[in-house]
């Protein structure tokens, strides 16, 4: 049956996630307060596509200077599976602004296998010089962790389910829900 045509089941409510991010946005606030200025503000880096709704009710919590940039990384293509290599979807998206001695938090919608976020913070350690770099992830499912990867900032730990909604998709469905369901 199409999901289209069948509500999802609500894991996390609208309410919930706004909730919890309002905790994370204070969490930010008071280690990033002081150290970011409007010469270096937090650069805040959103995956594509799934973290577009996530970051962008996030950062409406942050009270201190952030220069918001993009970055499209994928390890699924369609299926419901990793296929275990993460790829830029495009080598131009990896293109980032100059992060030599910058604050750099990085903002996923889920850490799965952790291939993905592993992959990235491992880039942005290798070929950028920056100051500090943090991952904040709306989702951890750590049910197929295969790369042991640090999230910072986590808003909800979620068991071995395949989620869709608030900015995850299925087959590219779905993304506008207001809350995380699971397809059954
Ligand atoms: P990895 O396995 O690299 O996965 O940690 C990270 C990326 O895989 C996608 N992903 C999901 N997408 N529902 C989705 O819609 C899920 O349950 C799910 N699990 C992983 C997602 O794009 C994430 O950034
Ligand atoms: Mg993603």
């Amino acid at each position: 049956m199409s999901i289209s045509k069948t509500a999802p089941k609500v894991l996390l409510s609208a309410d919930k996630i706004q909730n919890r991010l309002a905790e994370l946005g204070e969490e930010l606030n008071s280690h990033y307060k002081a150290l970011v200025t409007e010469s270096q503000p937090l650069v805040v880096i959103c995956v594509l596509k799934g973290a577009f709704m996530f970051c962008s009710d996030l950062v409406k919590h942050l009270d201190f200077p952030c220069q918001i940039e993009f970055v499209r990384l994928s390890s699924y293509g369609d299926a419901r599976t990793t296929s275990g290599a993460v790829t830029p979807v495009d080598p131009l998206n990896l293109v980032l602004p100059d992060l030599t001695g910058r604050h750099v938090l990085v903002v996923e919608d889920i850490v799965d296998t952790g291939l993905t976020a592993h992959f990235f913070m491992s880039h942005l350690k290798d070929s950028h010089n920056v100051k500090s770099m943090a991952l904040a992830a709306l989702l951890d499912k750590k049910a197929k962790r295969k790369q042991i990867v640090r999230i910072d900032y986590c808003a909800f730990d979620i068991e071995d389910v395949f989620v869709i909604g608030y900015g995850l998709d299925d087959s590219g469905l779905c993304r506008n829900l207001p809350y995380v369901g699971i397809v059954e």
